[in-house]
């Protein structure tokens, strides 16, 4: 077979795991391209399955983004998956099958109720790497950075600051051709009083981490209702459940990652492999 890895040309450079997909789908005896999304020139109907990796510029152009998903023959994840993935409205949807979610604040304007609490994120609903988002002890400055991405024309998500984030991290739970792979812990990203301008590449901590039965099952239960919601007949190629921890020690989504997530091939045994496998069997 032809498979066809997708990156973008601004951050492949940041994308460690492409080679790890080639080599092992060369290792199955298939082919494999690394080729940049928006690239004219390639021809993406010579691909057997195109899989979409670190596309990551495309949060400024989601629309021309989505659109070229819809426009490739075997796209993994599809584009309907794609189209609802990246813009984290999908939450609000998602959040009324029950699975414990963040509670979020939408498009905040002076003065609106955001809950008592001693901190807040405030974060734009179309983002990756954690661009335009800060962490904010008053509410003075969550109005002003929630007004300032209403403004944009962006849709503003407030949501309290999870604390157990700066001593336990976050759990990324990921998923390949349906079954749980492997997980991760990933330290605290956001740092009091640094404001929504900077560019947090490189600033985690990635370590192997053993989900509990609780976040095997709220993960489960996650895809389960993605499947639902989008009338999916076959399991994901690939997704990551992002979960923190709630004050009473429960998990809570704080996204699903179902469109160019890092999968911390790193961290897992053969997962390149597996992944090749779910696409060739
Ligand atoms: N409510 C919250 N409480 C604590 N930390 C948060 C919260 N929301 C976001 N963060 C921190 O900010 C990071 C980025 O937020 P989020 O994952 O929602 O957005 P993103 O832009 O899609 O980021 P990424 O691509 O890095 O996952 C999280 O990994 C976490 O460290
Ligand atoms: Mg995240």
């Amino acid at each position: 077979m032809y498979f066809a890895f997708a990156t973008s040309d601004a951050m492949r450079h940041l994308d460690d795991e492409l080679p790890r997909f080639v080599a092992a789908a060369n290792d199955r005896g298939h082919r494999a391209d690394i080729c940049v999304w928006d690239d004219p020139a390639i021809d993406w109907n010579s691909y057997d399955s195109v899989v979409v990796r670190s596309c990551w510029d495309y949060t400024g152009r989601r629309e021309e983004f989505v659109a070229w998903a819809r426009s490739i023959p075997s796209l993994h994840n599809p584009a309907d998956v794609i189209a609802w993935n990246t813009d984290k409205v999908y939450l609000r949807e998602f959040a009324k099958s029950g699975t414990p979610v963040i509670d979020t604040y939408w498009d905040v304007q002076r003065d609106d109720d955001i809950g008592e609490h001693s901190e807040w994120v405030c974060k734009p609903s179309i983002s990756a790497g954690s661009r335009d988002t800060a962490r904010w002890s008053s509410r003075e400055e969550v109005y002003a950075h929630s007004a300032a991405l209403v403004a944009a024309g962006r849709t503003s998500m407030v949501q309290p600051y999870v604390q157990s984030v700066d001593t336990d991290g976050e759990t990324a739970m990921i998923f390949l051709g349906g079954e749980f792979s492997h997980a991760i812990r990933k330290s605290q990203l956001l740092h009091k009083g640094e404001g929504a301008d900077v560019d947090r590449n490189g600033r985690e901590t990635i370590t192997p981490r053993a989900p509990t039965a609780a976040q095997h099952e709220v993960a489960a239960e996650s895809l389960a209702v993605v499947s639902r919601i989008l009338s999916l007949n076959e399991p994901l190629l690939y997704a990551r459940v992002d979960l923190v921890t709630a004050s009473d020690g429960s998990p809570l989504v704080i996204e699903l990652e179902l469109t160019e997530p890092s999968l911390f091939l790193a961290h897992s045994e053969d997962s390149a492999g597996i992944l090749i496998r779910a696409l060739d069997s």
